[in-house]
């Protein structure tokens, strides 16, 4: 997902810009730019490529980032961009600068009308020199703000926007007003972070948390006028509003490696320590309490949906498992791009629940909103506080993952099942599915999770020399049955999108229907098997795939340890209760997927073609 800063005030605006677009690489990208108002004229520097190659080009331009050279930069807007419309390019990349100069815009989110305004503005004269939306927000922009001529920056932007159909977050600076950038919000987050005889602007907290704990998370149709001594929010009608001033949670050194390699070990790392700050709170006196949710209010629900995308949805499929399990809920798990397309059977009975890290995946935005509107109340599970999913839902329960900056989710995914794991169980207690005994027993077996997390962690040497032997390898099959196939489910996409390697998750009883015609000689299969009564099947299934030369990797409890599977290797997790074993499963599965990706020599943290948040359809 591309990022945004804007910076005035008195620190040295190229630094802050820099360093702020430096926090937001993690979303991916692939160019990046700033523009900012020197001496009463715009500059523009942008570069294809990574924040390195930006920071080359300022110096050549002979910018210091000095904090002690002064400031003699006024308004500025920097940009990460992740290509949509138009190739990666020194001309595609962000900040836009209108034909004549006095209007730069830095943009994320698309604009679904712009050939139409493009050709609007070709008949007025207007000339292009990209391919991109971005550049047709720049121009007519300045189009408004001179056929108004008096210099109301703010009244030409809502102008704009009246006009612009699609999703944005547009950041705007003009030569006349040099103290003075105009932010207009709509589909794609917006934070302003207030500071002393400054204020920020960004895509993202982690680029403002730096200098201030202080933010406004823009409302959705507003537009922000800020200036290095407050800001002043309007609606798309130029009528003052309200805006909460609230405050990160978050640690600066939160969001730095700490000592890691990669992001990716670090916050796979975190995972015991996260999983209880997620989990431990909200069990009290036996109890599991959601602040602000009564669920007590649903027990008229006959139907859940979940919806989500990519690893949340894995976690969804989880789940869907365990609802169906105890609550005995019929529970339907889609993956939100083909959601509002699928026709979907809602009412006001249906509650569905919306998994997104992020909280801005544009996908699962349209579905829970598609949900909304045929009646279903939605509940939200998200890590990103304040983000767009969050403030649209009727509940929300926070995951508490902390800044998860590696592409790959890990920390976040198992905060997310340790969310879903409470949901069924407070729903079951409630719906008389499970008895007192029954509910404090689970909830001891999860907060005991922690420090089974962390045994695994301390025996990883194992998957490292595993995978050091295997990262050759050019497909691998992930098996499982029942809890252990959504499991492999994600374990697949993890491989896949850091260590570029084909993957293909399977249920272990539908391989032998015509996909074990792919086995070969040498081919690596990884199968968690972890439930008691799928474990006579899944030894068979392995056996399937032995004999005809599969090398294969078991991921079993302490309790399998004896069982002679017919396997190459076996990677022991500890006991727990067995509805709880992909929380346990899914690490060893994230750590092989990290060493075959270091072996193979990826950039872990922010693989090709990938972005964090995808804000795109
Ligand atoms: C996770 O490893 C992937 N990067 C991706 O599938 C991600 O889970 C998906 O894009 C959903 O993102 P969200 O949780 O922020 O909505």
């Amino acid at each position: 997902m591309c990022g945004i800063v804007g910076y005035l005030g008195k620190r040295n605006t190229m630094r802050v810009l820099l360093s702020g677009l430096t926090s937001l690489e993690y979303r991916g990208y692939d160019s990046a730019g700033v523009s900012f108002i020197k001496d009463g004229k715009i500059n523009v520097i942008k570069r294809k490529g990574k924040v390195e190659e930006l920071k080359k080009a300022v110096a050549e331009e002979g910018y210091t980032l000095e904090e002690d050279k002064g400031n003699s930069i006024k308004a500025g807007i920097g940009h990460t961009r992740w290509a949509t419309h138009g190739a990666p390019s020194d001309e595609n990349s962000h900040p836009h600068l209108s034909m004549n100069g006095k209007i730069c815009v830095v943009h994320n989110g698309i604009i679904e009308n712009y050939v139409e305004l493009r050709r609007f503005l070709s008949k007025k004269g207007y000339v292009f020199v990209s391919e991109t939306d971005t550049e047709v927000a720049a121009q007519l922009i300045e189009y408004y703000y001179s056929r108004r001529g008096d210099n109301d920056l703010r009244a030409a932007v809502r102008a704009a926007s009246q006009d612009i159909i699609g999703s944005y977050a547009l950041c705007v600076i003009c030569d006349d007003m040099p103290d003075v950038i105009v932010c207009a919000k709509k589909d794609n987050p917006v934070v302003i972070g207030l500071g002393e005889d400054e204020n920020f602007v960004a895509s993202d907290v982690l680029a403002v948390m730096e200098y201030t704990k202080d933010v406004v998370y823009l409302e959705d149709n507003s537009i922000v006028t800020i200036t290095r001594d407050g800001i002043e929010v309007c609606d798309f009608f130029g009528e003052k509003v309200d805006y909460k001033v609230e405050k990160i949670k978050w640690d600066a050194d939160t969001a730095q490696k700490g000592g890691y390699k990669h992001f990716m070990m670090k916050e796979m790392y975190e995972e015991p320590k996260v999983f209880e700050a997620t989990v431990a709170p909200r069990i009290k006196n036996n109890d599991i309490i959601f602040d602000g949710i009564d669920l007590g209010d649903m027990t008229d629900i006959n139907k859940i949906n979940v919806i989500a995308c990519g690893t949340a949805y894995h976690a969804g499929c989880i789940g869907k498992f365990l609802i169906e399990k105890m609550c005995r809920i019929p529970v339907v798990c889609t993956v939100a791009s083909e959601f509002c397309y699928s026709d979907p059977i809602i009412d006001e009975k249906t509650l569905t629940i919306v998994i997104s890290q992020s909280g801005e995946t544009l996908d699962t935005r349209q579905a829970m909103r598609e949900a909304k509107s045929l009646g279903s109340r939605t509940l939200a599970i998200v890590n990103v506080i304040g983000s767009t999913i969050a403030r649209e839902a009727d509940s929300v329960i926070y995951t508490a993952a902390g800044p998860e900056i590696s592409v790959a989710s890990t920390k976040a995914y198992v905060t997310q099942l340790g969310v879903m794991y409470l949901l069924a169980m407070k729903f079951a207690h409630i719906l008389g599915k499970i008895d007192d005994d029954e509910y404090k027993r689970l909830q001891g077996e999860l907060l005991e999770i922690p420090s089974k997390l962390k045994t695994i962690l301390d025996k990883q040497i194992e998957i490292q020399r595993f995978a050091s032997s295997k990262f050759n390898a050019e497909s691998i099959f992930f098996i499982g049955r029942g809890l252990d196939y959504y499991l492999s489910m994600e374990a697949s996409l993890k491989l896949k999108e850091i260590s570029y390697i084909h993957s293909e998750s399977y249920p272990g009883g539908e391989l032998k229907h015509g996909t074990i015609a792919l086995i070969e000689e040498g081919t690596l299969v990884v199968s968690p098997i972890t439930q008691q009564e799928l474990c006579a099947k899944m030894e068979s299934n392995i056996k399937e795939v032995s004999t005809r030369g599969a090398s294969v990797l078991v991921i079993i409890p302490e309790k399998f340890r004896d069982i002679g599977f017919s396997c190459e290797s076996k990677f022991i997790i500890p006991d727990c209760d067995e509805l709880m074993t992909p929380i346990l499963g899914v690490l060893p599965c994230q750590l092989f997927a990290y060493y075959m990706a270091v072996n193979k020599g990826c950039d872990v943290d922010k693989p090709r073609n990938l972005a964090k948040s995808v804000t795109v359809e």
